[in-house]
């Protein structure tokens, strides 16, 4: 089946499974150890029921919003996901033109596999950059400079990653921990030609932290052997909001007192969010922390939430119960691996398509009207 004809987010990601090589499909698809937490995002959103408005006049009806500030067609933003470009020839590229033809800003990686001002001229509405925080301070900081530069407005904090989840399928591929990969991964590798002559004949790289790192430093040894500073805290997020003139949202929250702690600091917002059941097992989903967090918040910054968004009537979901949007990570993925731009462009499409429809079964006319006395 051509990407064209799935109906859902569910059959993009069976196209997608066909299309990547395993270890590819298993490093998008898997989450950390026994799995919990990334069922346990799905179960938050399913658990939720409907209490519609009947009788109500949904002629006219918009999905279009405000996120911090500036217009998007809906209440979403395609998060960040690091190494889009093992998903199609120049991945990155290809999701943030799909993102702007949708009317979305783009969260582009730490680790994605594009120029950030490459991506800066396709993301046409808004860019944000995810942070990691490096041991080596001065990469994040010149990530930063260059992020500035290439006219990024929104940077992202990324605080659930001191150390790595524990992603077994990776481990069971060869991915990690050194990219030794097994035989049976490299005989799927063969059986996957498509991809090898369009994504593996140019081999995918990180070509931002590369950029900072200067010459001579061997990136991918570099990348993923502990190089995240796991000291980070509440002290640096107070200079990155001293350093950081544009928008500054901190990623990885799960709690009301620590949204209110970096509210506090100053962050112009928190994405509740346990990285999609990648990081700590056993988590909770940014679903569950969302109505604590969200009244104890009030308007002092926004709260956006991810984790599990597989529908549109999922993101209707979390703005009902507090949420000014979300991010979606994997959702559109499936799109880009199934189709490239394309794939990407119709995973969206399905998504709007069953955002509005969702207003319009629940009485509401607009994204404001999705308030909480609509779940049950
Ligand atoms: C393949 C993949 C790569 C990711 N890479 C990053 C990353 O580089 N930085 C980050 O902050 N989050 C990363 N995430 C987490 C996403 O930003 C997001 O929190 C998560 O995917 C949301 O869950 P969902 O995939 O169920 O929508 C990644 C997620 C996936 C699936």
């Amino acid at each position: 089946m051509g990407f064209e004809r799935a109906v859902n987010i569910d059959e993009l990601r069976a196209i997608a499974r066909r299309r990547l090589p395993r270890f590819v499909f298993d490093y998008v698809d898997g989450g950390s150890e026994d799995e919990r937490t990334l069922a346990g995002n799905r179960a938050a959103f399913e658990r939720l029921r409907w209490r519609p408005r009947t009788l109500v006049d949904v002629s006219a009806r918009s999905s279009e919003t405000t996120i911090l500030g500036l217009p998007a067609a809906l209440p979403a933003v395609v998060g960040p996901t690091g190494l889009n470009g093992l998903d199609w020839r120049d991945g990155d590229l290809a999701l943030a033109r799909a993102t702007a033809a949708a009317g979305l800003p783009f969260a582009m990686s730490t680790v994605c596999m594009s120029y950030i001002e490459d991506i800066a001229k396709v993301a046409t509405r808004g860019l944000w950059l995810q942070a990691y925080v490096f041991r080596e301070r001065a990469i994040t900081d010149r990530l930063l400079d260059h992020a500035a530069a290439a006219g990024c407005d929104t940077v992202m904090l990324t605080s659930d990653f001191p150390v790595a989840g524990k992603r077994e399928r990776d481990y069971r591929s060869g991915l990690l921990p050194k990219q030794r990969f097994t035989l049976a991964t490299k005989l799927d590798i063969l059986r996957h030609p498509r991809w090898l002559l369009s994504v593996a004949t140019r081999k995918p790289r990180f070509v931002n932290v590369e950029r900072e790192l200067g010459p001579g430093r061997n990136v991918n040894e570099f990348v993923g052997h502990g190089m995240f500073d796991p000291s980070l805290d509440w002290d640096d997020l107070a200079r990155y909001r001293d350093r950081w003139r544009g928008k500054l949202l901190l990623k990885g929250v799960l709690r009301a007192d620590d949204a209110l702690r970096a509210a506090a600091i100053g962050v112009d917002g928190v994405v509740l969010s346990n990285h999609g059941g990648r990081q700590l097992d056993s988590a909770i989903s940014g679903m569950d922390a969302l109505p604590d967090v969200a009244e104890a918040v009030g308007n002092r910054c926004a709260v956006l939430v991810d984790g599990g968004v597989r529908r549109g009537s999922d993101i209707a979901k979390a703005v009902a119960l507090g949420a000014q949007a979300v991010l979606l990570g994997r959702a559109p993925l499936y799109g880009l691996a199934a189709g490239g731009e394309a794939g990407a462009r119709h995973a969206l499409a399905i998504l709007a398509e069953e955002f509005d429809r969702t207003l319009a079964l629940t009485g509401s006319r607009a994204v404001a009207e999705l308030t909480r006395d609509l779940l049950a």
